[in-house]
Order: C-alpha cells, then structure tokens, then sequence
C-alpha cells in the first residue's frame, strides 16, 4: 500500500518527503486555500515539483464541460497531475472524457460501493472513498471500504482503491488489512505512524548504556 499525504503544505510535505516513504499527494479547493497561495496555479506546480509522485488536484467546475476543461487545464500544470473529478453525474461524464483522452482522474467524495462501481467503470485510475466522513455520520468507513476492495477484487477493476479522509493511524493500518492500494492521509496522522513511547524509552536507555560505557572507557584509560 502506498502513503500519500493530504496537504498543500509544502512545509510538511518536505519534511514526509525526508522519511523516504512519500508515494505521492493528495489536496483538496480545502486545503489549498489554507494556504492562501498568491497564485495558485504556480502554487500547484510548486506542489507538483516537490512530490515525486502523483498528485492529485481537484476540479471545481460544476458543469461537465466546465469540468472537462478544467480537468484539461490542471493536467497540463505537470506530468504527475491526477485530475480528482467530485462522484456527480458532471463529474463522471467530465472525469470518463478525461480518460479516455489520456488524462489519469481520481474520482473523490465517494461514499458508498456503489459509488465506487461507477468510477470503476469510467475508468478512474483511482477511487477515494473518505472513511472518516463516512463514521462521523454514524456510519461505518471501514466497512465500505472492505466491500470496496472485495468488488473490486472479484470484478478485476483496474481503478486503485485511494482509502481517504483518515483519522488516525489505526484506520491506515486496516486500510492495509482491506487491501487498499494507497491510503492518503494528513501530516499530524503521518507523524503517529511513527511515533512509539516504546521506542523513545528504548532509545533513551541505549544512549544511556552507551554513554556509560563510554564514561567507563575513558576513566579506565
Ligand atoms: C482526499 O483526497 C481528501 O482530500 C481528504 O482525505 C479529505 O479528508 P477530510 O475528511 O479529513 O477532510
């Protein structure tokens, strides 16, 4: 399972990029006016540049010839560009034209399996269904994004399962159970990934075995 990471920080993206494990970025309208860039399609291919990986930017035309061209617009920014169509009938009448002219599309704001069918069959190189929004409706994230993974599975659907809006590192690891082929997620969930009291406590003695030794050395010399 590749890791994405979900910001438009560059800030925090340089310092995932440094861990060697960055597989490529995810940003959202959300994200990106947070930044409150000057200009924003030089802000996107600054994005781009610094991710060797795909990087997904969002349409947000409404109507599908808007978003057609729009998706257009966004592809030719760089070569990693994904075009993120939203799960409306305009998005995938506007995400299938970018397929089928050659331009990779992830379709976002998808919810349901039966949602991910359809970006399945317009031919989506990836499908983003957002687990944690699904919960904070009383639903449960986890489970669709099981039936996802089974459907796809069982149907031989090329689109990879892009599992999205993730909470906490535990929902990345059973992403990685449901067989998700990436799971994309903000930098304060990246950095619980990694962190570990056990590890803290087990370093901070070594060092402190080791810097004993060392007093030792140096008093028996
Ligand atoms: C993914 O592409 C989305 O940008 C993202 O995962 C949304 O997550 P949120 O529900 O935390 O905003």
């Amino acid at each position: 399972m590749k890791l994405f990471l979900d910001t438009a920080n560059l800030d925090e993206i340089r310092q995932i990029k440094r861990w060697g494990v960055l597989g490529g970025l995810t940003s959202n309208p959300t994200l990106i006016a947070r930044e409150t860039p000057s200009d924003i399609e030089t802000y996107m291919k600054e994005l781009c540049t610094e991710v060797d990986g795909p990087v997904s930017l969002e349409t947000t035309a409404e109507q599908e010839d808007a978003i057609y061209d729009q998706g257009l617009k966004l592809a030719q920014i760089a070569p990693n560009v994904v075009v993120k169509v939203a799960m409306t009938p305009d998005g995938l009448a506007a995400g299938r034209r970018l397929v089928d002219n050659g331009t990779p599309v992830n379709v976002t704001l998808t919810f349901s399996p039966a949602q991910a069918i359809l970006a399945a069959e317009i031919g989506a190189t990836y499908v983003s269904p957002f687990l944690g929004r699904i919960d904070d409706v009383g639903a449960d994230g986890m489970h669709a994004l099981y039936e996802i993974c089974e459907i796809y599975d069982m149907q031989g659907y090329e689109t990879l399962v892009l599992a999205a809006s993730l909470r906490h590192p535990m929902h990345v690891v059973d992403a990685a159970k449901a067989g998700a082929d990436v799971a994309t997620m903000p930098f304060d969930v990246f950095t619980k990934l990694v962190n570990h009291p056990l590890t803290d406590l087990g370093l901070e003695k070594f060092l402190a075995d080791w810097k004993k030794l060392g007093n030792e050395l140096k008093e028996g010399a």
